[in-house]
């Protein structure tokens, strides 16, 4: 029987070539090829090849060579045929079946792509005409260049009801073509409710262009043939993209934009960098990250996963730092974690509060789009931020039901070895933060006296870093109120450092200014003297805080040399963190919202489990 090329193209794409071999061979990576024992003949060094990008494997010993039905063929003794069945159910895709009408349907899409390509042509041609003017300006206001315009073939579509229909037609193309390819609308006499035409005996309302007056963005398929459009409208409007509907040639959830072009770069440099719109892509490009690609619109599917990891192990998916970012982040994590196999994961790269990494490099450069996605957190992280909110259990209730939470997270890893180690990793996060480590468990279980001040190793990532910055504030706070013998040798540091929570840092000034009239005076009396000055409920929230209340380093009865050691610390932590570049901006935005949302969430659960305890 005869599979149609798009078929085979498509289960191609699909089915990983170096997964398929990999169950016969054991390969590893060595740069943009795998490498391992041929299974061809008998060797005792790797002379076999894997190239995922080419899709072809060669033996350099025995010159054994071919593609993935190639492979299963030779190994398993089937016929092309059978080869290709056993891997498309493999995949969940059904062979279609060879039908006259399947036929038929494979040859009109041959047929489509030559409209869709000549309609890209026509919206080219004319952003550099008179007609195009506003939207070349427009792209040129957004800071892209010449090259980068052709590159991506960015054109424009005018504002008329058959402009483009009438240049596409001149060019052979037939009004049913057109409408197949959802460059034109048809309206239709069932659907319009009401019009009924036909019936009333007034004209059949005229078919009319799609795209009218937008930026357009051509969708190309794996082969870089154009399949469908994204418009954007000029400056601010509804809707502000239009994409092509859903046609033979364009399935959304199968897409990726920009991915023929960037998956050479990004197998190259090990990462692809997976953003929200077109023009994230687009920036990222000109600024030098070319192993970008982006959905169409819509949230991550498991295609769209599936075709990611056959170009890197570990894509790196960007969101927004707001709410609706978070959010998204975590429901690509819950997705990608059926899917989840050894050696395969996700990183989630977190950017500031309304950011896109268009807005990103436009505003921070290149460099700090790159200590963005350099400091990507993997899935584990981002699961367990999306469950404690940064924030560690504080009772055994919530310690219970975050353990509960974890553990179904892990449960849905259907890899027998990921779940396992998901699991524990995740356990020994919630016991090793609650100040009563198991005996001999974790890095710094067992009788050792001094425990590092665990959570405040710099993280990954700007909301690591934030968090970090923070919690260091507030150790040293803790520590001079809790121990002002320490003052006098560090007053112009605690001098030096302004603290991104309104709060902490009023109190900082306020311990200043206490102490430096009296150097001599106890720990209670500090105390006294702030809760006098207003700074009760600023006490409170401070040493309620587990973080600080868990850490016996830091309370009274901690030894000189134990609690200097932590003050250290965590004063090299914070100048570490002084050149983040999340914390500038925050600083620069004049406050710390995570700092503040922390503070309000400190004080509310206090307010819950402790009535009446305050003074
Ligand atoms: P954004 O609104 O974040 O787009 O939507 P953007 O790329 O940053 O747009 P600019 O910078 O304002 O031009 C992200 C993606 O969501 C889809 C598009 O694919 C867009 O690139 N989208 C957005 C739509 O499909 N329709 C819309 O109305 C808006
Ligand atoms: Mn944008």
């Amino acid at each position: 029987m005869a599979f149609s090329d798009q078929f085979l193209e498509d289960l191609r794409a699909r089915i990983g070539l170096a997964d398929v071999i990999s169950r016969r061979v054991k390969l590893t990576r060595k740069g943009r090829e795998h490498m391992g024992l041929c299974p061809f003949h008998k060797e005792k060094t790797p002379s076999f090849t894997v190239n995922e990008e080419k899709g072809f494997y060669h033996c350099f010993g025995c010159s054994a060579h071919g593609s993935v039905f190639d492979f299963v063929m030779e190994t398993e003794g089937l016929n092309f045929p059978e080869a290709v069945e056993k891997l498309a159910g493999e995949a969940g895709m059904e062979v279609p079946q060879d039908t006259p009408e399947n036929r038929e349907r494979q040859e009109q899409r041959q047929t489509l792509f030559d409209v869709t390509e000549k309609a890209a042509q026509f919206f080219e041609r004319t952003l550099h005409m008179p007609d195009g003017r506003q939207a070349l300006d427009y792209l040129k206001g957004r800071g892209l260049t010449d090259e980068t315009i052709k590159h991506f073939r960015l054109g424009f579509a005018p504002d008329g009801r058959n402009a483009m229909k009438a240049a596409l037609a001149k060019d052979g193309i037939d009004e049913g073509r057109m409408i197949a390819t959802g460059l034109i609308i048809k309206p239709d006499d069932g659907q319009e409710a009401g019009t009924g035409e036909a019936r009333t005996g007034r004209p059949r309302r005229d078919s009319y262009d799609r795209f009218r007056g937008r930026v357009m963005f051509p969708i190309t398929d794996a082969r870089d043939r154009v399949i469908a459009f994204g418009g954007r409208i000029l400056g601010e409007g509804e809707p502000k993209y239009l994409n092509s509907p859903e046609t033979p040639l364009f399935h959304k959830g199968h897409v990726l934009y920009g991915l023929k072009a960037a998956s050479g770069p990004a197998r190259k440099a090990g990462t692809i960098i997976v953003t929200e719109g077109y023009t994230d892509v687009i920036a990222l490009h000109q600024a030098g990250f070319e192993n970008a690609v982006a959905p169409l619109g819509t949230a991550l599917t498991e295609d769209q996963i599936r075709l990611l990891w056959k170009i890197v192990p570990e894509p790196v998916l960007c969101f927004d730092g707001d709410g609706a970012g978070q959010k998204a982040a975590g429901r690509a994590a819950e997705r990608a974690l059926p899917l989840l196999q050894s050696g395969y994961g996700l990183r989630f790269a977190l950017l500031p509060d309304g950011e896109d990494p268009d807005s990103m490099i436009r505003s921070g450069g290149a460099a700090v789009m790159k200590a963005i996605i350099d400091g990507a957190l993997p899935l584990s992280e981002v699961l367990w931020r999306m469950e404690t909110g940064g924030r560690l259990p504080k009772t055994p209730e919530e310690r219970a039901g975050l353990q509960k939470r974890l553990k179904d997270y892990a449960r849905q890893i259907s890899d027998q070895t990921l779940r396992a180690h998901f699991s524990s990793q995740f356990n020994d996060r919630i016991w090793s933060n609650t100040g009563k480590k198991r005996q001999g468990q974790g890095r710094y279980g067992g009788d050792k006296d001094w425990t590092p001040s665990m959570h405040l190793e710099p993280g990954n990532g700007p909301q690591a870093n934030i968090a970090a910055n923070e919690s260091a504030q507030r150790v040293l706070l803790a520590i001079i109120i809790n121990h002002p013998e320490i003052f006098d040798g560090v007053e112009e540091t605690l001098g030096k450092f302004s603290f991104g929570e309104e709060r902490l840092d009023q109190l900082r000034q306020e311990l200043i200014s206490v102490l430096l009239k009296d150097a001599d005076m106890e720990s209670d009396g500090v105390r006294d003297v702030l809760r006098q000055r207003g700074f009760a409920e600023s006490l409170d929230v401070l040493f309620r805080d587990p973080l600080i209340s868990s850490n016996r380093h830091i309370n009274k009865d901690a030894v000189p040399e134990n609690y200097r050691l932590l003050w250290n610390e965590n004063v090299d932590l914070l100048k570490h963190l002084e050149n983040a570049p999340e914390i500038e901006k925050a600083r620069e935005s004049g406050g710390n919202r995570i700092a503040q949302d922390d503070w309000e969430q400190t004080k509310a659960l206090l307010e819950e489990t402790m009535p009446g305890e305050r003074e």
